[in-house]
C-alpha cells in the first residue's frame, strides 16, 4: 500500500499515542474540578497550551477546539457576531469551512468579497490592500492551500492589515510542521490549526487569538477556554496534539528537505507522461504537495484505478454537489472544467519512501494510458 493522501489525514504517531494513554483512565479528571485528579488534568491541558504556543512563537490565547473547521468558524463568526455589520475579505481558494462560513455571513447581511488569485493560486498583497474598505473588519487568507499547495505571502498581508487597522486571520492547518509557522513573523490576529494533519489525533485543533481580539463564542456553557469554547476539554486529544506539534516542529528541517526531494522526483516523473501539467506554484509550494492535471481523463477514474493498485491519492475535483462541480480552487486559478476534472493530488508524508515514488510514477503512467484509450475527450 502506498498512501499519498497525507493532506487529508495522517496516522497517529506511536509517541503521540503513548503521551495520550495516561489521560484516558489514569489521569481522567475533569480539568474544571478542583480536587487532585482535576488539577492534574488541568495541568496537562495548560502545559500543552504553553508548549504549542512556544512552538508557534505565539503571544496570546490558544483556544482548543474540535479541529480546523471549528477554529475557522470561531475566527470568522466570532469576529463578525461581535459587531453589527461590516465587510469581510476571504481569498477565493479557502477551505470549504471558510468559504461556507463566508457564504452564511453573506446570507446574514454581511458584505463578503473574494480576493482573486493568479494562475498559481497566489494572492497579491497589493490586491488585498486595494480591496480593503472603510467598513472592512476582517481579512482571511490561508497560509497554504490544501489542494494545490501554494504558500501565500501571509507575512506581507498581515502587515498590510495591521497598518490598515483590519483584523487578519490565517488558516495554518496545512503548514504547521511542514514549513515554518512563526507568529513573530506572521503578525496575524488569529491562526487556525488542526492536529490530525500532523500525526496527532482527529477531533482536536486550536485557534490562536491575540489578547485584544474580541470574539463571540459559538458554544455557550461552562465558559472553558477563556469563555470562547465551552465544554469539557478533550484532555487526551489536547495532550496528543501538543506532542504531535512538538515532534513535527523538531523534525521539520530534515523532514521538509527529504520530502521536497521526493516531491520534485514525483513531479518530474509525472510530467513525463504526455499532456500532463503541474497545478500550483512551482516553487512557493508545500514540500509534500504534488498536484497535476492529466488532460483528457477524469480525476476520479484515476483515483479509483490507482486505489485498485494500492496507491491512495485524492482528486481535487471531489464533487461537492450532484452537478459534478469541479473544485473552486482549480476554477479560481483559471482551469477549465475538463482540466479541473482531470486533476489529482498526491501528498507525501513521514512514511513515504523513494520506492513509493518510483512505483507511483510507473503505475500512474500505466493507468493514464489505459484511461486515455477509452476517454471520449482523446482524439
Ligand atoms: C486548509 C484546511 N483548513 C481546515 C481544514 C479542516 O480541518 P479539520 O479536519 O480539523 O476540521 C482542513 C482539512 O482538510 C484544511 O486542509
Amino acid at each position: 500500500m502506498i498512501y499519498l493522501d497525507y493532506a487529508a489525514t495522517t496516522p497517529v504517531r506511536n509517541e503521540v499515542i503513548e503521551a495520550m494513554k495516561p489521560f484516558f483512565s489514569d489521569t481522567f479528571g475533569n480539568p474544571s474540578s478542583i480536587h487532585l485528579p482535576g488539577t492534574e488534568a488541568r495541568e496537562a491541558v495548560e502545559k500543552s497550551r504553553e508548549s504549542i504556543l512556544e512552538h508557534i512563537k505565539g503571544r496570546g490565547r490558544l483556544v482548543f477546539t474540535s479541529g480546523g473547521t471549528e477554529a475557522n468558524n470561531l475566527a470568522i463568526k466570532g469576529v463578525c457576531l461581535s459587531r453589527k455589520k461590516g465587510h469581510v475579505l476571504v481569498s477565493s481558494i479557502e477551505h470549504p469551512c471558510i468559504m461556507e462560513t463566508a457564504r452564511w455571513l453573506s446570507s446574514m447581511g454581511w458584505k463578503v468579497d473574494h480576493i482573486p488569485v493568479d494562475r498559481y493560486g497566489l494572492v497579491d498583497p497589493g490586491t488585498v490592500e486595494d480591496m480593503i474598505r472603510d467598513d472592512t473588519v476582517l481579512v482571511s487568507v490561508m497560509h497554504a492551500n490544501n489542494e494545490i499547495g501554494t504558500v501565500e505571502p501571509v507575512e506581507e498581508i498581515s502587515k498590510i492589515c495591521s497598518e490598515k487597522g483590519v483584523l487578519f486571520h490565517t488558516d495554518a492547518v496545512q503548514t504547521l510542521g511542514k514549513i515554518e509557522v512563526d507568529l513573530r513573523k506572521i503578525d496575524a490576529d488569529m491562526v487556525s490549526f488542526s492536529s490530525h494533519k500532523i500525526y496527532g489525533p482527529k477531533g482536536v485543533g486550536a485557534l490562536f487569538v491575540k489578547e485584544d481580539v474580541k470574539l463571540v463564542p459559538l458554544l455557550h456553557g461552562g465558559g472553558q477556554e477563556f469563555g470562547l469554547r465551552s465544554g469539557t476539554e478533550n484532555v487526551p486529544g489536547i495532550v496528543g496534539f501538543s506532542k504531535a506539534v512538538e515532534l513535527a516542529v523538531k523534525e521539520l528541517p530534515e523532514e521538509a528537505e527529504r520530502l521536497r526531494k521526493l516531491r520534485d522526483e514525483l513531479i518530474s516523473g509525472l510530467l513525463e507522461i504526455p499532456e500532463t501539467f503541474l497545478n500550483g506554484h512551482p516553487e512557493k509550494r508545500l514540500p509534500n504537495n504534488v498536484h497535476v492535471c492529466f488532460r483528457f481523463i477524469e480525476g476520479e477514474s484515476i483515483v479509483l484505478m490507482l486505489s485498485e493498485k494500492g496507491v491512495f491519492v485524492s482528486t481535487a475535483s471531489a464533487c461537492s454537489s450532484r452537478k459534478l462541480e469541479p473544485s473552486h480552487v482549480l476554477r479560481a486559478i483559471g482551469l477549465n472544467h475538463r482540466d479541473a476534472h482531470g486533476s489529482v493530488r498526491f501528498t507525501l508524508g513521514k512514511f513515504t519512501k523513494r520506492e513509493d515514488i518510483e512505483k507511483t510514477i510507473e503505475v500512474c503512467a500505466e493507468v493514464v494510458e489505459k484511461l486515455r484509450k477509452i476517454s471520449p475527450f482523446t482524439e
